[in-house]
């Protein structure tokens, strides 16, 4: 229920798919909007958490003793985009939830489309951490491509990029500036608008989950 091209992981999951309908659907109220990005985070959690290391333990059942496997212990830090990033936390919280949250603060520059940074905190020893960022949307890139080097400066090796809808322009500059970076999304979209919207997208992600328009 997942297709790999490239190092772009497409959850073609019809739970994911039903829900991104839902997401895209102008009629959707800010919150259900916030729901279903819950959800469909959470939902993708499992697929981003699939190569996770295992290691045998022995336990005893009320029957008997028996040898079975349990996370081995790893550093896991969630980095949401701020804002509409925060809307993917808790859902992966539920799948992760001994996880760390570090933030780092982004907003496109509505005319000039470049990302601005205006915050950034990353937990103590990132560093040792896998990192999973997270944006519901990755139009032209720049933002995504900002936030990977500001944690890659800060030492971090180990980076996934969890997106709800994607473009096409948005993944090739991904792939680009940081060859090494999987994309996990829900949907990669041909077009960007004149405003670099993805083109059908959602809209605003932002301003859907937390009802600013
Ligand atoms: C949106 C979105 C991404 C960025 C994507 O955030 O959540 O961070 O735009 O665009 P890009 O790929 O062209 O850089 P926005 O700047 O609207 O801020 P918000 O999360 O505060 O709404
Ligand atoms: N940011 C959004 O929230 N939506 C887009 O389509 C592009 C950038």
């Amino acid at each position: 229920m997942i297709d790999e091209q490239d190092n772009v992981y497409i959850f073609n999951h019809p739970m994911i798919q039903h829900k991104i309908s839902l997401l895209r659907d102008k009629n959707t109220n800010s919150k259900s909007f916030r729901e279903l990005v819950e959800e469909v985070s959470m939902l993708m959690a499992y697929e981003v958490t699939k190569d996770f290391p295992l290691t045998e333990i022995e336990i005893e059942t009320p029957i008997a003793k028996t040898k079975t496997k349990v996370l081995t212990d790893k550093k896991v830090t969630l980095v949401p985009i701020l804002r509409a990033g925060l809307g993917m936390v808790e859902g992966m919280l539920k799948i992760i939830p001994t996880a760390r949250v570090g933030h780092i603060g982004l907003y496109r520059d509505h005319d000039t489309k470049q990302p601005v940074e205006y915050y950034c905190k990353l937990p103590a020893n990132a560093d040792e951490s896998e990192v999973i960022v997270l944006d519901p949307m990755l139009a032209t890139g720049g933002s995504g491509s900002a936030a990977i080097q500001f944690i890659k400066d800060r030492g971090v090796k180990n980076i996934k990029w969890v997106c709800i809808i994607a473009s096409v322009e948005g993944v090739e500059r991904i792939h680009k500036d940081h060859p090494d970076v999987p994309i996990f999304c829900a949907a990669v979209d041909q077009d960007l608008n004149e405003n670099a919207y993805i083109v059908p997208g959602l809209g605003d992600a932002g301003d859907r989950i937390f009802g600013t328009k």
